[in-house]
């Protein structure tokens, strides 16, 4: 960081202490300590206010910066395209906007329409919309609900929560939207804690409680069923064997479109273009957003099939047949014309194939950490996106708590390594920490991001 930049830095702190309201944080500290700011970032480098360097193992905090730090290609793709054209309502198209969903559709068989927004709170508002809409066209409005999973997260927005499964998330922000349906986790590292499973078969039978619920509230109610591919803040959950082939089975048995929420997973994470194609998922709505333009440009992707497209077109003479929703930044040339260009990188520096080698790096460092630390009790993962759940006592799989789940995540911090965890959204269970580190993550990267886990936990637990 250059010593220019540092030197200003005491006002631009001042400004944030006096006038910034950060997100998901309690202020009273910065009363008398200062907010973390984070200056500048290369690669997989972010520097603080005091000229700290940090190696960032959550891709900005919030698994989102795929790509890593300083692309000066996106920078340029986005300031030739503003300069030329920055913005026109997406009731037009843009020359961006049609080339990135031509491009995005070439990695998702079986889609074929982008319906752009900001984020992934508003693509899953937009997706949440239509199966509304495809109810009152179709079943004169019964077939509305929307079934969501216990620990998955939609989003901020009070529909987003309506269909979230993070009762701590939740806490204090209700009465919420009426026809969203909880079902059970997949989580089979605590299938002990759900009455009823079973030693074998985990997968089926956690699919199977979908279907019960389903019966429940009678099928001709229910539209659509929304879910991550991999449950990333509620606990970094892969799925159990078996689970996504009978869930398909159940959705199309009772004609409930499929919306997979890939906000987290979307564009590389976890080594594929798309989470839902590591279990052979076929979905009808696809939603993503924060790995999408790696973090340079807001933009989110609202996806579907052509039946899906064309149920609000299918009868012109009707004036209210059609998706009457628009989302003015939806019509933001920045966010497309990045996205073409983060994709771009991503084919040409193969870094899907990185993420699959250095993801099994990931994975086998923290497996060999377990080895070593008692206190964790389980390792999951895909690509790189990968969770590891600390408890005081693996016979009883009690939770560690949040406090000391924190300190970890201090330690690392201290160490110049940035890590993540789960934070105050399940009760009691936010005790997994999360690792998302850029595609183009190094082994010696991987490694530091481990070694500082490997000490901090020593530090911590003893
Ligand atoms: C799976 C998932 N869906 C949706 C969202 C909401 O995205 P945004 O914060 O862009 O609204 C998030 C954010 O963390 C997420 O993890």
């Amino acid at each position: 960081m250059d010593g220019n930049t540092r030197n200003d830095l005491s006002h631009v702190v001042d400004a944030d202490r006096a006038h910034v309201w950060h997100h998901l944080s309690q202020h009273k500290a910065y009363e008398t300590g200062e907010p973390r700011m984070i200056v500048e970032g290369k690669g997989m480098l972010v520097w603080d206010q005091h000229g700290k360097e940090h190696i960032d193992g959550v891709a900005g905090g919030v698994w989102t910066v795929n790509v890593g730090y300083g692309r000066e290609s996106i920078a340029n793709a986005v300031r030739d395209q503003i300069l030329k054209m920055n913005f026109f309502s997406s009731t037009a198209g843009t020359v961006p906007g049609a080339l990135f969903a031509e491009k995005l559709i070439t990695k998702m068989p079986g889609m074929t329409r982008v319906y752009y927004a900001n984020s992934g709170s508003e693509a899953n508002e937009k997706a949440f919309k239509m199966v509304r809409q495809i109810a009152h066209k179709r079943y004169g409005g019964k077939k509305h609900k929307i079934l969501y999973r216990d620990r998955d997260y939609h989003g901020s927005t009070l529909a987003a929560m309506s269909a979230g499964g993070q009762d701590e998330r939740n806490a204090q922000y209700g009465p919420f939207a009426p026809g969203f349906v909880r079902v059970p986790h997949c989580m089979e590292y605590r299938k002990h804690e759900q009455d009823g499973a079973p030693a074998e078969g985990y997968g089926v039978w956690a699919a199977n409680q979908i279907e019960d619920i389903i019966l429940r509230e009678g099928a001709d109610t229910v539209g659509a069923l929304c879910l991550e591919p991999v449950t990333a803040g509620g606990g970094v959950i892969t799925p159990p064997e078996g689970y996504w082939d009978r869930v398909q089975e159940i959705c199309k048995k009772y004609d409930i479109l499929l919306h997979i929420d890939e906000v987290v997973c979307g564009v590389g994470r976890t080594g594929v273009w798309f989470g839902y194609q590591n279990y052979g998922i076929k979905p009808d709505i696809v939603t993503m957003a924060k790995g999408v333009a790696s973090g340079y440009a807001a933009i989110s992707c609202c996806v579907t099939t052509e039946d899906v497209f064309d149920m609000f077109k299918d009868d012109a003479s009707d004036p209210m047949n059609y998706f009457r929703d628009i989302s003015t930044f939806g019509g933001c040339t920045a966010g497309p014309a990045a996205a073409l260009e983060n994709m771009r990188i991503i084919e040409d520096e193969d870094l899907l194939a990185n993420t699959l080698v250095m993801g099994d790096r990931m994975l086998a460092n923290m497996h060999a950490l377990a080895e070593k630390h008692p206190v964790i009790g389980d390792v999951r993962g895909k690509g790189l996106f990968v969770g590891a759940e600390l408890v005081t006592d693996r016979d009883t799989k009690e939770p560690m708590d949040e406090k000391r789940i924190g300190a970890v995540v201090a330690d690392c911090m201290q160490q110049g390594v940035i890590i993540g965890a789960t934070n105050r959204s399940i009760p009691s269970k936010n005790n997994t920490l999360c690792f998302s580190p850029a595609l183009i993550a190094t082994a010696d990267d991987i490694d530091q991001i481990t070694d500082a886990v490997d000490g901090a936990l020593g530090r911590v637990f003893g």
